[in-house]
């Protein structure tokens, strides 16, 4: 098997330089032929293009503080950041995602696939046909049917990730563990048993993510016409999808033979994520590759986002015993009455309501909502929008508005819980101030399927363990670059086994 070696080096120097000045020549015409935006004030730099790229610096290094100073400064009006490529005007307030959300279909396009150049990176343009979302609409009418395999697949990947005995604090490094924790349970259900705990496999799908980061931070300081040719060449992606292809063929080959031998006939036919990704493709006559894709695709975008909730949420119980303590008192009384299951889940409004309060302030992003306008627009404020602007959604900052949340810094569990809705607000609940999976029709697809899965594994090991900060009340720090955010990823948890009565 292939290392995990990246080729980041353009090989040859006049190569380089020749593609480092065609970028920047494009650099300068992109940002002139964007003048018209003179009119909405920028944050962190000055306004002019190519001068912006010190912005642009500042942003990388401070963003988070940028976007929460413009947030305030700027309340309710739109103001502009600098992106290697372009200006993106961040839209902020509660009105302004209502416009947002509002805007018709034939005005805005959803951008993030063009914005991360992820069609450059799988090869492929799911724009018109984004055929990812049947498949994760499945997934999520059927979480009830694949509940039990996924928390076996907890249960087991725990024991091993995490051996700690009574009596004795074991230290857990848990950035990578969480991760392995969430590729296995999530391809338990994805591509079913045994091929969640084959080595080589679930490595590659917990490097993916990361491989994706990698690549999507390489494309981001590469101009739109160069970033085909880079993805091919000197990002990993290709090679992980051949790989991906290499582990599934058999499958794939079966079930293929499977459908051509009985056809509507075919009464046991699985009902798995791997079984709807071939129809889909079928339905489309596209070749095996793209399966490869969409696994790798729905698996990079599930198990990196729900790695990093996961994380942030350890990182949160970590330094509060005591919120452990009431959070495992109603996981056990709900699993008392249901045992594992996702009508359990559904009862732990407690374990809801703090993780949703975790996902409020340690989220995977600053910004989100991306769009692309496609038609002028003026937004209820008075502010014009011209065709050809990528528009987004503050999160952070939306998130720490006293207006939305009182004492909106402080970390408070029960926030969701006890507020006066008649129906709590749950995790995957989007509002315009609420934002971390997006708002509105294109919000997460998979964040259903995510809250389940963070509710069965934080209740897992609730009941399982005792989990103490490895310095002693000290909750480890998000790091924030650019408009992303990750938690610690060297941080050590120590985790102790309790004493279980039941199972
Ligand atoms: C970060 O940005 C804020 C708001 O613009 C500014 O006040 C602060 O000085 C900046 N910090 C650094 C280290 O540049
Ligand atoms: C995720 O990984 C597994 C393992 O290869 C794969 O079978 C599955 O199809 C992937 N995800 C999806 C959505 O299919």
């Amino acid at each position: 098997m292939q290392g995990y070696t990246t080729l980041y080096t353009l090989s040859n120097l006049p190569t380089a330089y020749f593609f480092v000045g065609a970028g920047f020549l494009w650099l300068v015409f992109r940002f002139f032929s964007q003048k018209n935006l003179r009119h909405i004030p920028t944050a962190g730099g000055p306004p002019l293009p190519i001068v912006s790229y010190i912005g642009l610096y500042n942003f990388w290094t401070n963003g988070t503080q940028i976007l929460q100073h413009a947030y305030r400064q700027h309340k309710g009006r739109a103001f502009k950041v600098p992106m290697v490529d372009r200006w993106l005007v961040v839209l902020p307030g509660k009105q302004l995602v209502d416009d947002i959300q509002r805007l018709p279909d034939d005005t805005v396009d959803p951008a993030i696939m063009e914005f991360f150049g992820v069609h450059h990176m799988l090869g492929v343009d799911w724009h018109d046909d984004p055929l990812y979302m049947p498949i994760v609409r499945k997934l999520t009418r059927n979480t009830e049917l694949v509940f039990p395999d996924m928390v076996d697949e907890i249960v087991v990947t725990c024991r091993e990730l995490i051996p700690a005995k009574n009596d004795e604090w074991h230290p857990v490094h848990l950035y990578p563990a969480m991760h392995m924790l969430v590729a296995r349970a999530s391809n338990r259900v994805f591509v079913g048993f045994p091929m969640c705990r084959q080595g080589g496999y679930v490595d590659m799908m917990a490097h993916f993510a990361d491989d994706m980061v990698q690549a999507i931070t390489t494309l981001s300081i590469v101009p739109d016409f160069m970033r085909g040719f880079v993805a091919r060449k000197v990002t990993v992606m290709d090679q992980r999808i051949q790989l991906c292809l290499e582990y599934l063929q058999a499958t794939i080959d079966d079930r293929k033979a499977m459908m051509a031998r009985f056809g509507k006939d075919w009464t046991d036919k699985p009902n798995d994520m791997i079984q709807w990704v071939i129809d889909e493709t079928m339905a489309r006559k596209r070749g095996d590759d793209e399966i490869a894709r969409l696994v790798l695709f729905i698996n990079g975008s599930a198990i990196a986002t729900t790695a990093h909730h996961l994380i942030e949420a350890v990182y949160d119980i970590c330094v509060r015993p005591d919120l452990a303590d009431m959070l495992r008192e109603e996981v056990e009384a709900a699993v008392a009455e249901d045992g594992w299951t996702r009508a359990a889940m559904a009862k732990m409004r407690k374990l809801d309501s703090f993780l949703r309060e975790s996902v409020r302030l340690h989220g995977t992003a600053t910004l989100t909502m991306f769009r692309n306008i496609l038609k002028p627009v003026t937004l209820s404020d008075g502010t014009f929008i011209p065709a050809g602007t990528t528009i987004s959604a503050p999160t952070l900052a939306t998130h720490f508005d006293e207006d939305n949340y009182p004492d909106a810094v402080q970390f408070d569990a029960l926030r969701f819980y006890k507020s006066g809705d008649k129906v709590q607000q749950q995790l995957p609940t989007t509002t315009a101030d609420y934002l971390t999976f997006g708002h509105g029709k294109y919000a997460c697809p998979g964040r259903f399927f995510a809250q389940n899965e963070l509710k069965a594994m934080m209740a897992h090991m609730l009941v399982h363990y005792d989990i103490r900060s490895a310095c002693e009340g000290v909750r480890p720090a998000d790091v924030h670059r650019g408009f992303s955010v990750h938690p610690d990823m060297d941080a050590r948890v120590l985790f102790r086994k309790r004493k279980v009565d039941f199972d």
